[in-house]
């Protein structure tokens, strides 16, 4: 069997989807934090969080050791509850709406567009119009890596009582024109808050670990707490100290997890973002490849590249197949893509063909069941040559005939 969804398995392959990215100097700081007695919650994870503020123009990070995490500590601080509830894209990773769920609120999806798979301003409209309890948070996510219309959808959000956020673990460092200025994702300017995997397949890589990043810093105290088992020890914020002098005790006051990230990962992240820009750079170039070798293949189209060539951080490649048309299943197509060494992989089953989500029914969003039905994810990473996309290229090109 060649083609997997675990990435120990995928890895196995020539060319697996994704790979990650570990350079000596990354090596070298992982290296240095495990000589550090600190380990955990120390002077890397500050850096980290420093580093991230600067890089994507926030004022608050928190690093925890998911990008599941970091939703789930966005949701909870945001007040997600069962009685108010998220609104989401079906085209995503099960997580996005999972940590809605673990806060116990009523989770809806939103139909996206059928040939980027992302969420509109036009289609989060319908979908409030369809839901039948208060929405307190919409999430949007940057599918493959490409910006969705975040003053659009910010526009809705907003009109309907409910506040935005992004799930921007596709699109670290992408930005997009906005009345004359340059905006990162990130920044702040639409949404409450913004979450990022450093899973060891996304461009910054601490094996697992994530982060969430906001302007508000009430907002990343709540994060701050849930992450450590909503534990308080500032004695200002003590409701019954024992005592006026009291160095052990801390009170607890809501629910929390741990959720810390230790300082071998934040070290890791740390240097890997450094070289984020470049990764960027070299992603955007290899779809523009990608674009011109796969040009003309009969049944298959490949991802528009946009004209803002930096509203795209390309953290997927994915075509879109006429499998109907061309007479062929998906499943056949991957296994002789994976005979040739080339991993494959389908980003993603639309949440709400899940057996845990199949109350929601599939044929209110028919954007999101075109996209799936045609969406396949070929190798995509910084390491990949012009050599390896022509291989590539070409066993799709057979795979396809
Ligand atoms: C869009 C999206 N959201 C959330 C997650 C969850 O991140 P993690 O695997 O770090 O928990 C992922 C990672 O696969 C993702 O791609």
């Amino acid at each position: 069997m060649v083609v997997s969804s675990e990435v120990s398995d995928a890895m196995a392959l020539r060319y697996p989807y994704a790979r990650p990215t570990v350079s000596e100097a990354d090596i070298a700081a992982v290296t240095a934090a495990a000589r550090d007695p600190t380990l955990t919650q120390g002077a890397r994870l500050r850096a980290f969080e420093t580093a991230l503020c600067e890089t994507f123009g926030a004022t608050e990070a928190v690093v925890c050791n998911s990008g599941t995490a970091a939703l789930h500590m966005l949701y909870a601080a945001l007040g997600l509850s069962p009685e108010r509830g998220l609104l989401t894209t079906p085209v995503t990773f099960l997580a996005t709406a999972n940590a809605a769920r673990l806060c116990g609120a009523p989770v809806a999806f939103c139909d996206v567009d059928p040939v980027t798979g992302l969420m509109t301003p036009e289609r989060l409209e319908a979908a409030f119009a369809r839901i039948d309890f208060p929405v307190a948070v919409v999430a949007v996510v940057h599918l493959a890596g490409r910006v969705a219309d975040l003053r659009g959808l910010t526009d809705v959000a907003r009109r309907h009582g409910a506040v935005l956020v992004d799930d921007a673990c596709h699109a670290p460092g992408a930005s997009y024109e906005d009345q004359g200025l340059r905006r990162l994702v990130g920044d702040g300017a639409y949404t409450a808050a913004s979450t990022f995997s450093f899973h060891a397949t996304k461009h910054v890589a601490m094996g697992e670990g994530g982060a969430a990043i906001t302007h508000d810093p009430d907002l990343a105290k709540s994060m701050r707490l849930f992450r450590n088992h909503g534990m308080r020890r500032d004695p200002a914020d003590w409701l019954h100290p024992p005592e006026p002098d009291a160095p052990w005790y801390y009170e607890m006051h809501a629910l929390g997890l741990n959720y810390r990230a230790d300082e071998l990962s934040c070290a890791l992240g740390l240097s890997q973002l450094r070289r984020l820009p470049e990764s960027l750079a070299k992603r955007r170039a290899l779809a523009q490849r990608y674009g011109s070798l796969l040009a003309g293949v009969d049944g298959m189209r490949t991802p528009d590249i946009p004209a803002d060539a930096d509203s795209h951080a390309w953290h997927l490649y994915a075509v879109a197949v006429d499998f109907a048309g061309l007479g062929k299943t998906r499943g056949a197509v991957m296994r002789a893509l994976g005979d040739s060494g080339v991993g494959s992989q389908v980003h993603y089953i639309p949440l709400f063909l899940q057996p845990y989500y199949r109350a929601h029914g599939s044929n209110a969003f028919p954007g999101a069941m075109q996209y799936y039905e045609r969406t396949l994810s070929i190798p995509l990473y910084p390491d990949l040559t012009e050599e390896d996309q022509v291989y590539i290229a070409d066993a799709l090109r057979q795979a396809l005939a």
